[in-house]
């Protein structure tokens, strides 16, 4: 454990960096830093961050180098770990995927359904152009992804830069297991070993044991058949970001996501395809989760940074440690140290899924090590799975020629394809609309 790293935050500007920052200097002893960059292409947003960043390395950590960059080569030379998280549109254009399909009767997301399609066609150039900065600066370097939508940036990314060092990751699955787990008396998720399978924001466990192989699957679905993935003393980690209500309703929810099929445990997000039509009722076409955020999320993290600037002092932040980003360094020092860790990751199937798509990036246990994930095989997935399965990687892998070829035609039939949307006249109401909300961030499409 000689060697120190350096990593850059690609998104620096991010809602989520401070509590990463504040995770990895938590984790030191574990993932050594000598330098951390800040990387964004919003200058102004990012200093915020920045600034009050600055002042916690030094109050924590003087020894580890700080920058913060808008310029590319400063921020992508000489790194071993790109972790990124980006938001091409910002919250202003979240929102508008959230209301444009409302206006339709037709549920509008940040990563599913419309609003996911919307935002997977803005997000596709900026993370390939992230790579592109990683390839020629570092080319030694990891790229850890999460920003969304998952799903389509692993699609675009494998069909587009199949040699890229980037590993895709999703926190959905860390977090509800952090509830499993605390629903049957674990302390943490890390008691747990999972079988899962899926695509990313649309899978299944299968298999949940402790570490002597004894069954958990029957105590916790006992949980979920009665509560879905509600607590009923809720996490101490209010760092979080699922404590807002509308959290609180999905993880709720998941009781009726289960129902459908209880031989499994389902995701979340399976209720915006299993119950779309609940979930547009339960929305406020006026004030949806991006207000939430916006409200919320926002003006806390952002806040207190200022307050940080002001005082030259972190010492009374209610800023925190985001705990369960931990997964982060878990599989940074996977790669590094070649650890060998079982984690979830958004891997091309290949296999893992035996009656699926070769080519389709799912969602499913790997071992990581200094190489790369090595997918565990899942084995052939049931009817009902497989069925949903089909349909929406059919979707994911049409947006992503969408915006290659610049296909009109392909992103309305994506669109018509997704389960969320009823029909293909709507698809097209729709679709027009995105296109004229999203001039400036997707190709021209004819
Ligand atoms: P945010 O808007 O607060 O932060 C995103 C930052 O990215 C902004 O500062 C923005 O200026 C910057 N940015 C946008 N386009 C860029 C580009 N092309 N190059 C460089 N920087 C760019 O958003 P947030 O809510 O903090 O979320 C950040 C991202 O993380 C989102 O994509 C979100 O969906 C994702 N996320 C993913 C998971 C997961 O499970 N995979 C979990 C949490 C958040
Ligand atoms: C989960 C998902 C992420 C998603 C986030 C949205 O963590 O795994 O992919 O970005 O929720 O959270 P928000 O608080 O921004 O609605
Ligand atoms: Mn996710």
């Amino acid at each position: 454990m000689d060697k120190k790293f350096s990593i850059v935050i690609a998104g620096g500007g991010s809602t989520f960096t401070p509590g990463i920052v504040l995770m990895l200097l938590e984790n030191l002893d574990k993932f050594p830093i000598r330098q951390i960059k800040f990387y964004d292409n919003l200058a102004s947003r990012q200093k915020v961050i920045a600034d009050a960043c600055e002042i916690i390395l030094k109050e924590k950590a003087p020894e580890i180098k700080f920058v913060a960059t808008t310029d590319p080569e400063t921020a992508f030379s000489d790194v071993d770990f790109v972790m990124a998280h980006i938001r091409v549109g910002l919250y202003a254009m979240r929102e508008k995927d959230e209301k444009i399909p409302l206006k339709y009767g037709v549920i509008g997301q940040e990563t599913c359904g419309p609003g996911g399609i919307a935002y997977g066609m803005r997000s596709i150039g900026g993370v390939l152009e992230l790579i592109d900065y990683m390839e020629k600066y570092s080319p030694d370097a990891w790229m850890l992804n999460y920003s969304n939508p998952a799903a389509i940036v692993a699609e675009a990314t494998r069909k587009l830069r199949p040699q890229a060092k980037i590993i895709n990751i999703c926190d959905m699955p860390v977090g509800i297991e952090e509830r499993m787990a605390h629903a049957i008396g674990l302390k943490s998720r890390k008691e747990m070993e999972v079988r899962y399978y899926g695509l990313n924001h649309f899978g299944w466990w299968t298999g949940i044991y402790d570490h002597a192989g004894n069954d958990l699957m029957p105590q916790i679905k006992e949980h979920v058949a009665q509560y879905g993935y509600s607590l009923k003393e809720e996490l101490e980690d209010k760092s979080s970001q699922h404590t807002d209500p509308s959290w609180m309703h999905t993880f709720a929810k998941a009781r009726e996501v289960y129902a459908v099929d209880p031989t499994t445990l389902p995701n979340t997000y399976l209720k915006y395809y299993l119950y779309s039509q609940d979930e547009v009722e339960h929305a406020d076409p006026n004030y949806t989760r991006a207000n939430e955020v916006m409200d919320g999320r926002e003006k806390h993290v952002f806040g207190e940074c200022e307050k940080i600037v002001a005082k030259q002092t972190a010492a009374e932040t209610s800023l925190e440690v985001d705990e369960h980003a931990s997964y982060i360094v878990d599989l940074a020092r996977a790669i590094a140290y070649n650890t060998h860790e079982r984690m979830l990751l958004i891997v091309e199937n290949n296999g893992a899924l035996s009656n699926f798509e070769p080519t389709a990036m799912v969602e499913v246990p790997c071992i990581v090590g200094k190489n790369g994930p090595e997918p565990l095989v899942q084995g052939p997935i049931p009817r009902f799975q497989k069925g949903l399965m089909e349909q929406q990687v059919a979707v994911e892998k049409l947006v992503v020629e969408a915006w290659e070829e610049h296909s009109y035609q392909k992103l309305w039939q994506a669109l018509t394809l997704s389960k969320i949307i009823p029909n293909a006249r709507v698809a097209k109401q729709i679709l027009d609309d995105l296109i004229e909300a999203n001039k400036e961030f997707w190709p021209e499409l004819s």
